[in-house]
């Protein structure tokens, strides 16, 4: 079995979920949210440059760099080499899983229903991404799910902001929260990493802030 998703995270429970177009950008994006307080990366393989981007930090020692939208066993399988240490699914998926479990890679795989929380005890799972959470009800999707299931821990993932990260941090069974809110596409693109670092401080801070 592998580490615990929540092993490596660190101080701040955010992970940033992000999405290149340009793999040399991830080492000042990586630079950018390091200096807001930020230091675990969730890189999409939304474009043929996430990889990349993956492979670019795995040297990094400041941050934990791992995959998102992870697919199939192929793209386990890839992330893996590429120096991923972790990985995130949009779905629950026994493929993606057990390859995961096999190469040694904590895996958040997406859960929206009580039919997959089965299904993911069942695989040996603790830990799941909520998604997309706003969509599902936000925090009361959080409450709804969590009352039968007391042994999950949720990283909501899907519509979560600056202004409702702090909220869902205070449900006990809520260990990190996740999206693109502090990587704004448009910012990415224009290059502009202090935009990025201060959108990174003002979630850390919101979230060490609120005492979670
Ligand atoms: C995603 O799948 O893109 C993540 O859940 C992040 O969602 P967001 O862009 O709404 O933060």
């Amino acid at each position: 079995m592998s580490i615990p998703m929540h092993a490596l995270l660190p101080s701040s429970p955010i992970v940033p979920v992000v999405t290149l177009t340009d793999a040399t950008h991830a080492t000042a994006l990586a630079d950018a949210l390091t200096a807001g307080g930020i230091s675990i990366i969730e890189i999409t393989l939304r474009t043929p440059e996430g990889l990349k981007a993956i492979a670019a930090l795995r040297d990094r020692t400041d941050v934990v760099v791992g995959a998102g939208t992870v697919r199939n066993a192929a793209d386990v399988t890839a992330v893996a080499e590429a120096g991923a240490r972790f990985l995130v699914a949009p779905g629950l998926s026994r493929e993606i899983v057990e390859a995961a479990q096999s190469a040694a890679l904590p895996v958040i795989p997406g859960i929206a229903t009580g039919s997959d929380l089965l299904e993911a005890i069942a695989l040996g799972l603790t830990h799941v991404k909520l998604f997309p959470a706003g969509a599902l009800g936000g925090l009361d999707a959080v409450r709804a799910l969590s009352a039968p299931f007391p042994e999950i821990s949720f990283m909501p993932s899907g519509g979560v902001t600056a202004e409702n990260a702090p909220h869902y941090m205070r449900h006990e069974a809520v260990f990190a929260v996740s999206g693109s809110w502090m990587v704004p596409p448009d910012a990415v693109e224009a290059r502009d990493w202090r935009r990025i670092e201060r959108l990174s401080r003002a979630a850390a801070e919101a979230v060490v802030g609120d005492g979670a």
